[in-house]
Parts: structure tokens; C-alpha cells; sequence
């Protein structure tokens, strides 16, 4: 079951920014932006605005965004868009603000609350049409049919997951990322490089073709091609943008890097670091990328019995040797490299969350369900023992 979902239109490049105006004013007259606070300091964002009105847009900005997108954050959000009527909303900054976006043109459409679509294949139709700009390299966000809250009555964190929420348009500049400090640069490179993996070294499942798709098919043809191209990007160039973030070469890297990798992972799916990260995000108020990229090499472990010679080819894609041990070794070294911690026990998860841990990341059944090596309760106890004190090898 090969499937890929994608905005009408990808651009990618040093000035794709130029076109936003463009983009924006072809959706309609009124916009909502939805603008990260830093980024709305930016002279690149003045910039925008000043295209936008020459245009003919009207925008509204709203830079309310909060990282990792607590619920009582969204309302702001779409009373302000309710008094604002937009045709079109526009994301400008990190995943955050991209989600958020995603979820104003959601919720003008649809009655909240926003749980009735929590899940997958729950938003009843059409969204308002997005414009998204990302600013990190980065979530994928801009492409993909996810936006990701935090919910403070859950224990975890919660996802809207459905083909609706397909940006529009990705504009992706990857000037726009220069000023992104070391330790985001860090993780949500890092995040972007466990998309890569985890998309391709899914499940593959048999097609059922007549029944509604899931979201995440699981490991395909057409997003595996994507997957490999965005492991390279971003092996080669991650270490280098998060030594020097002026490194124009290397942060374009990144940023098509994380762009191809939103592409695989939109419809392959991710699996167990992302199940995993769920709850031990909610617990440390840790960054996503922070729990997806120290959980990296330990899945990538303990899957090996069932597709070795995926990792393999990720080894040669990440310019290793074309081993699993290799492949495993080279994502450790790269987690080392740009300084996300290497066991939970840094971050503060003790053995006695371990667990719950486990039981919380089990009911992610979307992601737990796309591993290729069945997920026990058994099989997450020991990636989660292997995480606390840092020994991969007790894996393998
Ligand atoms: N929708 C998806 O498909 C998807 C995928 C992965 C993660 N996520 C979600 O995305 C969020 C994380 O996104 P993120 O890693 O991009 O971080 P973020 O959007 O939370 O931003 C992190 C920090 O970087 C700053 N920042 C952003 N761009 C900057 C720039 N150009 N210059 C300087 N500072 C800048 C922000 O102000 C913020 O303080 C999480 O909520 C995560 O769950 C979504
Ligand atoms: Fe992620």
C-alpha cells in the first residue's frame, strides 16, 4: 500500500520566503497568522506582512503560540480567528506554530472541542486552507496531516491525525532557520532524522485498498524513496548546523532534510520513539525532539530481529557501513554529536515510571501499531531499561 499525502504545492529554496504573498493571496483576501514570538521579531516576518498588504491581504497576526501547544493555548488562538472570519491561515514559525495553525483552520470549521478529533480519520471534512512556513528543520509539520497538543488532563501527549490537515502550501526557506539557537537546532533535527527512520523501518502491512487508508500505512514504496534522501540530508548536514548555525549549506540540508522526512512519515508513519516520547514528554516537559532522539538508537535496536536490512541501507544512506550494528552506532554518535542526552535517567525518569511508561506508549496504537517487531508491554520495558542507564547493547 503505497500512498503519499502532500500539499498542492511544495517550495523549497534560499528566498522561497518571496512567494508567500503570492500563495496567501490566491486563498483569499483575509489571513490569520499564527506567528511564533520570536519569529514575529524577525525583519523576515516584517517583510511578509509588508508583501502580504501590498497583495491586497488583510492579515491579522497572532503570535500567542506556546512550545509544545498546551490546550487553553488553542482557544486564544481560535477566539481571536473567529472575530477575524480568515479564508486562509497562515503558520509561520516551528512545529508549534505550524499545529497551532493547523488546528485554528480545524476548529473555525468544525465545533469544538478539539478531542472529538483526537485520533485518526476524525475530522469530518474540510479544513480552512493553510499556508505554512516553517522556521525549524524541523517537525515536517508543513506537509504533514498531524498537528500534536498537550493536554493537561492526559497523561500524554495527544495528536489530531487526519488527511484535512494537509497544509495548503509549504513555503520552506531555509534562511528562515539560521537564527534557531544550538539546542532547538539539536532537537528538532533530531526529530526530523527519527521521521526518516521510523517511516522507513515501519511495518508493512497487506493493502486493503476498499476500507478507509489509516493515516499511517506503514512502510511503503513511494515515502521509502523519501525517507533514505531525508537520512542523508540530515546525517551529513545535522551535526554541522548545530556546530555553526551561520552554516547556510548545512541548515539548507536540514531543512530538506526535514521536509522529505514530513513527506515519508505522512504516510509511513512513526512508531515507537514517538509512542515512547508521548508519555516521557508529558512527564519531564521535555522538547518532543529531546525524547525522540534519545529513544532513537534503542528502538532502532530493538527492531533489528525484524528488518535488519532496513537498517542496513539507513547505515550506507547516513554514509556508515551497511550494517544494522552501524546504522545504530552512527544515530548514536550523530544524538552525541549535537548534545541530546543518551538515557532517561538524564532527563530525570526514574525505574519506577518505567511501567506506566510503557502501558501509556502502548495505547498510542497508531504508533505502537506501525513497529515492525510486535509491541509488547515486554518490548517496551526493555527499550525503557536499556534508555534508563544508556546500554543499547543489552539489546542486541
Ligand atoms: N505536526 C507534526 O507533524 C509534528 C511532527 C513532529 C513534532 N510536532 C510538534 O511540533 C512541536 C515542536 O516543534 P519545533 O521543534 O519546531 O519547536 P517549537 O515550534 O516548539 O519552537 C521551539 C523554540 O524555537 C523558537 N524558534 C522557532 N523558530 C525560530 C527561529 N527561526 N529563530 C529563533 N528561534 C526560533 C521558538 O520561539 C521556540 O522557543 C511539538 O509540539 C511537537 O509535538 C509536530
Ligand atoms: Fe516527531
Amino acid at each position: 500500500m503505497s500512498v503519499l499525502r502532500l500539499p498542492d504545492a511544495v517550495q523549497f529554496g534560499r528566498g522561497a520566503r518571496a512567494g508567500i504573498p503570492v500563495a496567501v493571496a490566491r486563498l483569499g483576501r483575509r489571513a490569520f497568522v499564527v506567528a511564533d514570538p520570536v519569529v514575529a521579531g524577525m525583519t523576515e516576518f516584517a517583510a511578509a506582512l509588508d508583501g502580504l498588504k501590498a497583495a491586497g491581504v488583510e492579515a491579522h497576526v497572532f503570535t500567542g503560540v506556546v512550545p509544545e501547544l498546551p490546550l487553553d493555548g488553542i482557544d486564544a488562538a481560535v477566539s481571536a480567528a473567529r472575530d477575524v472570519r480568515p479564508d486562509v491561515v497562515v503558520g509561520f514559525g516551528g512545529g508549534s506554530a505550524l499545529d497551532l495553525a493547523k488546528l485554528v483552520a480545524l476548529l473555525l470549521v468544525h465545533p469544538g472541542p478539539l478531542s472529538a478529533y483526537y485520533g485518526e480519520n476524525a475530522v469530518p471534512g474540510p479544513v480552512l486552507p493553510v499556508v505554512a512556513v516553517p522556521t525549524t528543520a524541523g517537525t515536517g509539520s508543513e506537509v504533514t496531516p498531524v498537528a500534536v497538543v498537550s493536554d493537561p488532563d492526559r497523561e500524554l501527549k495527544v495528536g489530531v491525525s487526519d488527511a484535512a490537515l494537509v497544509p495548503r502550501v509549504a513555503i520552506v526557506d531555509p534562511e528562515l532557520t539560521v537564527g534557531v539557537p544550538p539546542s532547538v537546532t539539536a532537537a528538532s533535527g533530531i526529530d526530523a532524522l527519527a521521521h526518516a527512520v521510523e517511516s522507513y523501518t515501519a511495518i508493512e502491512r497487506p493493502p486493503s485498498w476498499d476500507a478507509q487508508l489509516p493515516i499511517f500505512v506503514g512502510h511503503n514504496r513511494l515515502s521509502s524513496v523519501l525517507a533514505l534522501e531525508a537520512a542523508h540530508a540530515l546525517g551529513d548536514a545535522l551535526p554541522r548546523a548545530v556546530a555553526d548555525g551561520a552554516d547556510l549549506a548545512a541548515r539548507e540540508q536540514c531543512a530538506y532534510g526535514s521536509l522529505l522526512a514530513g513527506m515519508a512519515f505522512g504516510s509511513g508513519g512513526t512508531h515507537l520513539a514517538h509512542a515512547l516520547q508521548y508519555p516521557i514528554g508529558a512527564l519531564t516537559h521535555t522538547p518532543h525532539g529531546v525524547g525522540t532522539g534519545m529513544m532513537l538508537p534503542y528502538v532502532m535496536a530493538a527492531i533489528r530481529p525484524a528488518c535488519a536490512p532496513r537498517l542496513s541501507a539507513l547505515g550506507a544512506a547516513l554514509g556508515a557501513p551497511a550494517t544494522p550494528d552501524a546504522a545504530i552506532d552512527r544515530v548514536a554518535e550523530i544524538r552525541a554529536a549535537v548534545g541530546i542526552p543518551a538515557t532517561l535517567a538524564e532527563i530525570g525518569i526514574t525505574r519506577d515510571q518505567l511501567p506506566r511508561i510503557a502501558e501509556l506508549a502502548l495505547g498510542v496504537t497508531r504508533l505502537a501499531g506501525n513497529s515492525p517487531r510486535p509491541a509488547t508491554r515486554e518490548l517496551l520495558l526493555a527499550i525503557l531499561e536499556a534508555a534508563l542507564t544508556g546500554d543499547v547493547s543489552a539489546l542486541t
